[in-house]
Formats: structure tokens, sequence, C-alpha cells
């Protein structure tokens, strides 16, 4: 047996998967824990998705689509609010916005987190209260806080000493810096507490090397929250951390707790200012194959609560009001992604071993996570029921590179055939978000679908969005 590439073996000339990839005893069915609550598969092999043939869905508005199972989405909102009960659950729209979700997100009664004026135009033109927006982001300009500031945005979390002086600035401007009422911009110092997440390099933030936050070993989160409180107009309502993304275990959730709470403690002491409240940020995993096992959101809740507790006892310290901020958690696991298989080509590797690529209409443009992070998806015949055994394959997009793919390694029918369609589950976060026009891909629609009916909440892009932009020839 020899090994080409890492967790790939080649036993005589077999193509094999990953070690942890099984082949299944049957290759039609459904893993529930990747899929969205009401997702299943009929007689026939069909999908169905909140009451409807996923076939059915996209006859009418063509592949490659997102679909969005609402029930699905509220419930993990839900889910968050209650398991997070007297803690205040901001939803990360960086995951996936639009004004539908906006909607849905108010009405579950959770808050907001926006990391753009885009992101926050999209939430106010769905109605959404700002008083109940948090506004994140490591390079604001003065006129992007202006701007928030005037909204009557929630709170601002500042990232920078720059940005605490713009936004000093901005208060003053407006008079807020000797406000007869006392009223003030709410203000959240983003800590970077030295934590080594286990995730990919590119979606942990709480290393000290990287672009976000305060240290609190090199003494900058201390200094900036002096600053903030020394700042007439703004009001330090406290520290928050976010470790990173796709996080299992609360363990790195404990040691950021613990080091951002004796930081906490020390303002206090020093400073003379109990701030009121913390944030844990966001960060839950989801499973995006059978090797992730998350935890639900009660599981963290209850660890979390507890940290706390006892750090506080420990620290002689209120405990402060924790809010958090999940965005995969809620989104990822209500979307899938369906595509319709094109081109399946088998491709003769060193060794004898073959490997067929299945190609689809989409592919990076709409989900570079793969390219991007090695992230690992799964996927399904999503139109009919097949007798034929199951085949390793690798599921690739339509663009102009070679790391265009989809779903690294899956079994699949060894029929599959063009016409076929595809369905990819845990697409909801950063997925559509992240979509882009490479080759002048239009960006794919977003289907809410629930109780039988199907909306469009996000339409397809279309060749005049894309010419739009495009003034070069009369
Ligand atoms: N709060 C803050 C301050 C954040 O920066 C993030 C994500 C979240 C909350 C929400 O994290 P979540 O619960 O969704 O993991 N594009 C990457 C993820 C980047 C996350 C950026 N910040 C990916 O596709 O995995």
């Amino acid at each position: 047996m020899t090994t080409h590439e890492a967790g790939w073996a080649h036993a005589e000339g077999a193509l094999k998967g990953p070690v942890w990839l099984r082949e299944p005893t049957d290759v039609n069915a459904l893993v529930p824990s990747l899929w969205s609550t009401t997702a299943h598969k009929d007689e026939h092999g069909q999908l169905r998705v909140g009451g409807l043939a996923v076939a059915d869905v996209v006859a009418n508005v063509n592949t490659p689509a997102f679909l969005l199972d609402e029930e699905d989405f509220r419930a993990r909102a839900r889910a968050f609010r209650d398991a997070f009960a007297g803690w205040t659950v901001f939803y990360a729209a960086k995951a996936f916005l639009c004004t539908a979700v906006a909607r849905w997100v108010a009405e579950e009664g959770l808050s907001l987190d926006v990391a753009s004026d885009g992101e926050l135009t999209v939430a106010l033109r769905a109605g959404f209260d700002p008083a109940r927006i948090g506004y994140h982001g490591n390079n604001k300009t003065v006129t992007e806080l202006r701007r928030a500031v005037d909204l009557g945005v929630g709170r601002i979390i500042v990232d920078s000493f720059a940005e605490i002086e713009r936004l000093a600035m901005v208060a003053a401007d407006i008079g807020l810096a000797d406000d007869s009422a006392g009223r003030a911009v709410q203000v959240m110092v983003r800590v970077t507490p030295g934590v080594e997440a286990h995730t990919h390099e590119y979606i942990a933030t709480a290393h000290e090397d990287q672009k976000f936050g305060f240290s609190i070993t090199g003494g900058d989160a201390f200094e900036a929250a002096r600053r903030v409180l020394a700042a007439p107009g703004l009001e330090l309502l406290g520290l928050h951390s976010h470790i990173g993304s796709q996080i299992f275990d609360s363990s790195g959730f404990e040691v950021a707790a613990r080091r951002v709470l004796a930081l906490h403690a020390r303002i206090s002491d020093e400073l003379g200012v109990t701030p009121p409240e913390m944030d844990l940020g966001g960060g839950f995993g989801i499973a995006y194959t059978t090797v992730d096992d998350p935890s639900d959101p009660s599981q963290l809740v209850t660890e979390m609560g507890k940290i706390v507790e006892h750090e506080c006892a420990a620290l002689g310290i209120p405990e402060p009001r924790l809010s958090i901020e999940p965005g995969r958690a809620i989104v990822g696991p209500a979307m899938c992604t369906v595509y319709t298989v094109g081109t399946v080509k088998q491709v003769a590797l060193d060794g004898g071993a073959r490997r067929t690529y299945v190609s689809v209409d989409g592919g990076m443009s709409d989900n570079i996570r793969t390219a991007l992070y090695g992230a690992d998806y799964s996927c399904t015949l999503a139109s009919r029921r097949s007798a034929a055994p199951p085949m390793l394959a690798r599921v690739v997009g339509k663009h102009c590179e070679a790391g265009d793919i989809v779903v690294k390694d899956e079994f699949l029918p060894a029929d599959l055939e063009a016409g076929d369609l595809l369905a990819v589950p845990g697409t909801g976060a950063y997925c559509r978000s992240m979509a882009s026009n490479y080759n002048h891909a239009l960006r794919p629609p977003v289907i809410a679908v629930r109780d039988g009916a199907s909306r469009v909440v996000v339409r397809r892009e279309t060749v005049d969005d894309l010419l739009a932009t495009d003034v070069g020839v009369e």
C-alpha cells in the first residue's frame, strides 16, 4: 500500500477515502445530524425539505440554489435564546443575512451583530431595532461610526486606539460629551485573551498575532478600557472576546472567560468602574461531516455559565450580564445547496487507481470554504433513489481553478449522471455570504421553505446585475 497524500491510501489500485469516511450500507440514506430538521428522503429517494421536494423547488428557480429551512432556523435561534435565558444572544449577521432572516431573528427575540455598514443597512431595511444591534469591525471609518451612532445602534465594539479616538470625536460632535441627560455611546472593548482555539488558523481570532482586538497580556486591553472610561461621551459597557469559529468544546471559552474576567476585575479595582456586561463571542461548531460532534447550546450554556459563576466568585466580583454571538450554529445547518450534475469523469491516478470527478453547476463562487479553509462537506443524490453501488467521488465546481472543490470525498451512487440533483448540507453559514462572481458567475438565490411552501428571499443574480456595474462601453 502506498500513501499518496495525507489521509489517503491506494490499496491494489482501489481508491480509498479518508479514514473517517465509511462506505455507506445504503448510499441513498441521509445522515440526519448533518441536515436541517425537516429534511428527509421519500420512498422515491427524493430529498424533501420544509415539506417540499427539493426537485420541485428548484424546477422553478433553477440550480444552484440555497434552500433555507425556516422552521429549522427559527428553532435553532429559539434554542439559543432559551438556553441562554438571561443572557443576550446576538445572531452574527456575517454568517448569512437578508431582510427575511433579520425579521426572523427579531421575531425570535434575538439581537443582531453586524460587522459592516452593509449588514447594518440590511438590518435596518428589515426594520430591526438599532438599539438591539452590536456593531463590530476592525476598521470602521468616522462616517460609519457617525451613521451607527446617529441611528442609535445599541453598542459599538471598538478594536483599536484610533477607533476610540474616532468614536470620542463622533460623540463630541453630536453633543454627547456633555449631554445633560447623561446619554453616551455604549462601548465594548474587543480583547484578545491569547487562547489557541482548535480550529483553522484563518478563523481563530484570540491568539495574539492577528488583526483583531487589544491584547490582554500586553496591557493594551486595560489601556483601551481606561481610555474609553476617560472619554467624555463614551460609556464602557464591558469587554468582548471572540476566540474563533467552528469550536467544539468549552475549554477555549473557559480559558478566555477566565482571562477576560480577570481583566474585568482589574478594571473594577484600579479604575473604579465595574462594567455591567461581558460578551464571549460566537464560534459554536456544527457538523459538516460525521466526524464533527458539536455540543448543543444548552450543554454549552451550562458549562459557560458555571465557568463565569465560579470565576466571579473566586474574584469576589458580581457576575456581569453575559452575551454571545452565534452565527454558524443557527444558520449553518438550516441551509443546503442544490446543484445539478453535469460532467462525470474518471481520472487516472498514479498507482492505477481512478478518481471520479463529478462536476456541478456551481462551485467556489457559492462555497469558497473548501478552497479557503480545507473545509469538509458531504452530499447526497437528491432527485431519485439509486440501486447502484456506492462509488467514491470528488464533487467539483465549474470554475477555472483546480482547487474549485465542493466536496472532497463522498460516496455517491455509481450510476450518477448528468441531470441528477446533488444536495450539500450545512451550507447556511459563510457560503452565500462569501459568494463571489468569479468567472462572472451569477450568485445563487436563497429559497426559504416552510410547511410545504417556498418563497424566494434572495433572487438569483442576472446578467443585467453583472453588467450594471460595468460602465466601460456605451
Ligand atoms: N462574533 C464575532 C466577533 C465574530 O468575529 C464572529 C465570526 C462571530 C461572532 C460568529 O462566529 P460563528 O458563531 O459564526 O462561528 N468565514 C469563516 C468564519 C469567519 C468568522 C468570522 N467571525 C468560515 O467560513 O468558517
